[in-house]
């Protein structure tokens, strides 16, 4: 969409979204925009006011969250185990693995498999460190396929000790962006990758609208109470996201 589209859509002056652009908050430029847009107006507003907070969230305590530095930003990548037999699976792989391989060390877990939710090269750059030094198989979505790694399909599922995981494929971020529902912990848990984020999304390029029903038919409709664990920012749940989240008012 052009300047000249969204400033005719909205119904405000070429000004005013310069106003926007340059961080003036002015609320009614940034009601229209946010409604033109299919946002929700509340939560851009909350945004631009710096009102935004992430939810305040306890993962279950055999799931790990690492934080590794990419360029000027950071990439999340997991570690979930079945506390009873001591299986654990990696989701992504992150930028040093470093501290997934103390976690494996400390927790005394064996890691069963790798779990790759897109192929974006923030999320894999340690995956071939991770194989050498655990030998787990590695896997990646069907229709993103990575280098050595099996093809996960669309509702694939996998056993992990008690753990159950469903693969849902969620294009849109990347075409063969793949969401991991994991069942069998104390609260339910799904490793989103950079399909959605705690009161964002991942970057669409093109098909932008069947993208945002991808995300709310493969992630909005799990359980309310599912924690999503994302390729970047902070842990979220579905009930948050369908509360908050801008882009789905
Ligand atoms: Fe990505």
């Amino acid at each position: 969409m052009t300047d000249r589209d969204l400033v005719k859509l909205a119904g405000i002056a070429v000004p005013d979204l310069n106003n926007l652009r340059a961080g003036r908050r002015e609320p009614t430029a940034i009601e229209r925009v946010a409604q033109s847009l299919g946002l929700r107006p509340e939560s851009v507003i909350a945004l631009a006011n710096e009102a935004w907070s992430a939810p305040a969230i306890a993962l279950p305590t055999t799931v790990l969250k690492f934080t590794t530095p990419f360029a000027d930003m950071t990439v999340n990548h997991y570690l979930v185990w079945d506390p009873k037999s001591l299986q654990a699976i990696a989701f992504d792989a992150g930028t040093d693995a470093d501290p997934l391989f103390a976690a494996l060390t400390r927790h005394k877990l064996v890691l069963t498999k790798i779990l790759l939710t897109h192929a974006h090269g923030d999320h894999i750059l340690e995956l071939d460190r991770i194989r050498e030094k655990t030998k787990a198989p590695a896997f990646a979505p069907e229709t993103e396929p990575v280098e050595g790694c099996e093809p996960v399909p669309n509702a694939k599922r996998f056993k992990v000790g008690a753990l159950t995981i469903t693969a849902h494929a969620v294009p849109g971020h990347s075409v063969g962006g793949t969401v991991y529902e994991i069942k069998g912990l104390e609260t339910p848990v799904a490793v989103v990758g950079d399909v959605i984020f705690a009161g964002s999304i991942g970057g669409i390029r093109s098909r932008y609208r069947p993208a945002l029903e991808a995300i709310r038919a493969g992630v909005l409709s799990l359980p309310a109470e599912t924690i999503l664990l994302p390729g970047h920012g902070p842990i979220t749940t579905v009930a948050h996201e369908l509360a908050h989240n801008p882009f789905f008012p």
